[in-house]
């Protein structure tokens, strides 16, 4: 049986063409580190960390040179390095209804740091009217999922932001769902950290990531690490300069080679055109399961306040047996449960029993949709 792989909320597969090649030739014929020593080889596999941070920077407008995009392994280490580096007992924080435990967890561990939740409506949109009530002479920072890695319902970052702007509070968005998948202007949405992971729209490979930082933020960070970066080696304290501040111990080069061909690809196709691609199949995906009885659609159908993370919760069977189904039986591979963002799905109305989440990807086809929809009809 062939398979349909539709779980690309999760990580992106396949990766582009080049991505395993050069992961390859790291491994095969560079092999150095970076840093640290200066022959040839190193110096080559610095210069490709140098061309990915710059990519990065590109991308997202990112105004800040590229020695504020900090390299991480994956979004959860980004907001991590966020979250755990800048509060303090006594802090605030405002977060959204919708968000992912990369966000609570690191959040709800901190001592004396206390959280406000901007309330969502059915959909997953944030209620932007009620966020000045929100915030505190004590609020250091807002943060919240840019897109729900439950229900594809991308929030209006561009009007949260500039709320917080006019209040001096840092706006940072945890864009895993988005990065890759709509374009994403840094100062056009007043942002001061822009959390990514590299191995979902990014189309890179897992245990890649970052956290996009403005310098005034990132003087006011600890580190979550410290060891050697290859610098200052005259000093047994950090260096206080970036990226080397948030980059101690030997990087996941094997990571940098193949993420950065990853964003090659990613500039060369251009943004808004993945985005027209993923769009025209989530319509198409919308529109067929109209026509299907006993499933519910969870979040938005209206495709410009959206990514193609689309879940569906089964009406009349059991959300994990129809995801233990559709692989089993069709060939069909998606996620179901929770989607380690309890939040979300008590904002939807489908905690506890979760949905099934079909996400789409740059190498989707009508054909997966279509497979897709067969079977959710043989199965409602
Ligand atoms: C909304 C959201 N935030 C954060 C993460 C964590 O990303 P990573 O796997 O890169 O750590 C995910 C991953 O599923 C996500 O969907």
């Amino acid at each position: 049986m062939n398979t349909v792989y539709l779980d690309n909320a999760a990580t992106s597969f396949p990766k582009p063409q080049g991505v395993s090649d050069r992961m390859k030739y790291y491994l095969d014929c560079v092999g150095a580190n970076v840093n640290r020593s200066v022959y040839t080889a190193a110096q080559e596999a610095g210069l490709v960390t140098l061309t990915l941070r710059q990519r990065l920077a590109r991308l997202f407008r990112f105004p800040e040179p590229p020695t504020h995009v900090i390299l991480t392994p994956g979004a959860t280490f980004a907001l991590n390095t966020l979250i755990s580096g800048l509060l303090r007992p006594g802090d605030h924080c405002v977060v959204s209804g919708m968000e992912h435990n990369a966000v609570m967890r690191p959040l709800l561990r901190l001592p004396e740091v206390s959280v406000s939740r901007l309330p969502c409506d059915s959909e997953g949109f944030a209620d932007i009217a009620a966020l000045p009530g929100l915030l505190r002479d004590n609020t250091k920072l807002v943060v919240m999922a840019h897109g729900s890695n439950v229900c594809g319902t991308v929030q209006d970052a561009e009007a949260i932001g500039r709320i917080c702007a006019d209040r001096g509070v840092p706006f940072a968005l945890d864009a895993a769902q988005t990065a890759g998948h709509l374009p994403i202007d840094f100062s056009a949405l007043h942002l001061s950290a822009l959390a990514v992971p590299g191995h979902k729209g990014l189309l890179g490979p897992g245990g890649t990531g970052a956290l996009l930082l403005r310098d005034d933020l990132a003087q006011r960070l600890t580190p979550l690490t410290a060891g050697g970066t290859g610098s200052a080696s005259d000093s047994e304290y950090l260096p206080d300069y970036l990226p080397d501040k948030f980059e101690s111990g030997t990087a996941n080069l094997p990571g940098y080679y193949g993420w950065e061909a990853a964003l090659r690809f990613v500039e060369e196709t251009g943004v808004p055109a993945l985005r027209e691609h993923e769009m025209a199949l989530c319509s198409r995906f919308l529109q067929g399961l109209e026509d299907i009885p006993h499933v519910r659609l969870c979040g938005t159908r209206d495709l410009s306040r959206r990514v193609g993370v689309i879940s569906v919760d089964f009406l009349r069977r059991d959300n994990a047996e129809a995801a233990y189904a559709l692989e089993t039986e069709y060939g069909i591979l998606t996620r179901c449960g929770l989607h380690c963002a309890p939040s979300a799905h008590r904002t939807l109305g489908t905690f506890p029993q979760g949905t099934v989440r079909f996400s789409l990807g740059f190498a989707s086809t009508e054909a997966d949709v279509d497979a897709a929809l067969h079977a959710i009809r043989a199965l409602a």
